[in-house]
């Protein structure tokens, strides 16, 4: 066990442990245990097959239909290797407080669900303030945090016709926020009370822990922030959260 010496009770240093363990385990299951060490494994291949098609378009003589699926493997392969380096760094686990841009993580955080839109067939929109001010906290939470209610949202947009609307803008008093709102089937009020419980999900065994959200509360709270969310059974469900620029 860690001591104290920070002026940290061993209470508040269990709770954060715990709570990262619980972000981490949390994250690695919606990832779909996918582990850093295979997708580690595939950034070598990855390599070769791009320095290897870039030697074969710098040769003269190349017959131009060759060349133009050289190119295409080029630039799948560039795609591919750029995904799976977005993976290792999402699953790097180095608890580093920074300077952080929220519109660029919503950016990342949408690339990086871009597959599990578009095979539910849901329309992502977004509407980013760019006044907003960096934001002092560990890029990796904040990436949790979008990363639980927008597959939420994406899960619950099963049928077609869905639609994401992700929004940042400029909070009250030194604070950002974003909002995310989709048109899936709500939420009923007599579940609303209970989605941030833990354990608590209306997902069938196997499909979803119950974690998510119970996760997200926290990491926002222990970031100073705030979660809120409003919800109308077949009217769709909004989150907002509220986080200050300096903890
Ligand atoms: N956008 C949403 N629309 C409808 N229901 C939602 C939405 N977000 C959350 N819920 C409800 O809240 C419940 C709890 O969500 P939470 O993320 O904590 O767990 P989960 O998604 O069921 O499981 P896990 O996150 O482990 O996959 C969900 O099971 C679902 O019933
Ligand atoms: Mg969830």
């Amino acid at each position: 066990m860690k001591d104290s010496a920070a002026g940290h009770s061993n209470e508040a240093i269990i709770s954060a442990d715990l709570l990262r363990q619980l972000a981490y385990n949390d994250k690695m299951a919606e990832l779909g245990k996918i582990s850093a060490g295979v997708v580690h494994e595939l950034n070598a291949p990855l390599s070769v097959i791009i320095s290897a098609s870039q030697m074969i378009l710098r040769e003269e003589g190349v017959p131009e239909v060759v060349q133009e699926m050289i190119s295409r493997i080029n630039t799948e392969a560039q795609r591919l290797s750029h995904l799976t380096k977005g993976l290792l760094n999402f699953s790097s686990h180095d608890d580093t407080i920074s300077e952080v841009d929220l519109n660029l993580t919503v950016d990342f955080i949408l690339n990086f669900l871009n597959f599990e839109a578009a095979r539910r067939a849901v329309i992502v929109l977004k509407q980013l303030d760019c006044t907003l001010p960096t934001i002092r906290l560990d890029g990796n939470l904040l990436k949790q945090i979008l990363l639980n209610i927008i597959m939420n949202a994406l899960q619950a947009m099963e049928e077609n016709g869905g639609k994401l609307l992700v929004e940042t803008s400029n909070g009250a008093s030194d604070s950002v926020c974003f909002i995310i709102t989709d048109n899936g089937p709500g939420i009923p009020i007599e579940t609303l009370d209970r989605i941030f419980d833990r354990y608590f999900t209306t997902k069938k065994p196997g499909d979803g822990t119950g974690l998510g959200l119970f996760v997200t509360k926290s990491l926002v709270e222990s970031m100073g922030g705030e979660i809120k969310v409003t919800s109308r059974v077949g009217g769709g469900t909004t989150f907002m959260v509220t986080l200050p620029i300096r903890q």
